[in-house]
């Protein structure tokens, strides 16, 4: 795969949505209502908060993120990211490389750190990847999220300074 992320436009929007809808629905890996309407979604991931990203393989849209200051005011220096990667094309390093550009990004916008407030502890080849990354989980929050299979199970603030 020769993968390449630019800034995602408007006119994405129904790609990133075909890739957002089955990861909301399903309710396993992001603390957004499963039932998120599509407008609503599209308020979330692309809020004028956010700068948003698309991953392309061969002019395919493959994979999408967010990069966002995760507080306001004096602690705006950290920020938060959310990454998705098409169904079929995962496995293949579309997120670590979307992972990589973010902390480009990132560092380049002046951020000090980078932390991802809730990773559902079971979603193992996140946690995987984002150890690779170099973060480290600092905090478990017990039973902080609702699995649709395992029922309710911890998640880990994951931070990684920049
Ligand atoms: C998590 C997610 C973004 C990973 O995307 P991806 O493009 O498939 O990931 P990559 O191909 O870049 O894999 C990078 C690393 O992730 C880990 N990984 C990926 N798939 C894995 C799997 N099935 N099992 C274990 N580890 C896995 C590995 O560490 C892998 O590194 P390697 O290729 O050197 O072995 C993707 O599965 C996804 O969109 N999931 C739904 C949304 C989500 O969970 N987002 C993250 C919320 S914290």
């Amino acid at each position: 795969m020769n993968v390449t992320v630019r800034t995602a436009e408007v006119s994405d929007w129904p790609a990133v949505w075909e890739m957002l809808r089955p990861v909301f629905r399903s309710g396993e890996t992001y603390a957004v209502a499963p039932d998120i309407s599509e407008h609503d979604a599209r308020n979330y991931w692309l809020a004028p908060s956010r700068r948003t990203f698309v991953a392309e393989d061969e002019g395919a849209v493959v994979g999408t993120y967010y990069l966002a200051a995760n507080f306001d005011g004096n602690a705006d220096h950290i920020c938060n990211c959310g990454y998705v990667t098409a169904a079929a094309a995962r496995g293949r390093g579309v997120a670590r490389r979307m992972l990589a550009h973010s902390l480009e990004a990132a560092r380049e916008a002046g951020f000090r750190a980078m932390q991802y407030n809730c990773v559902v502890s079971n979603n193992l080849s996140a946690i995987a990847l984002w150890k690779s990354g170099g973060f480290r989980i600092i905090a478990t929050l017990p039973e902080a999220f609702r699995h649709p299979a395992d029922g309710l199970v911890d998640a880990y603030v994951m931070w990684k300074q920049l």
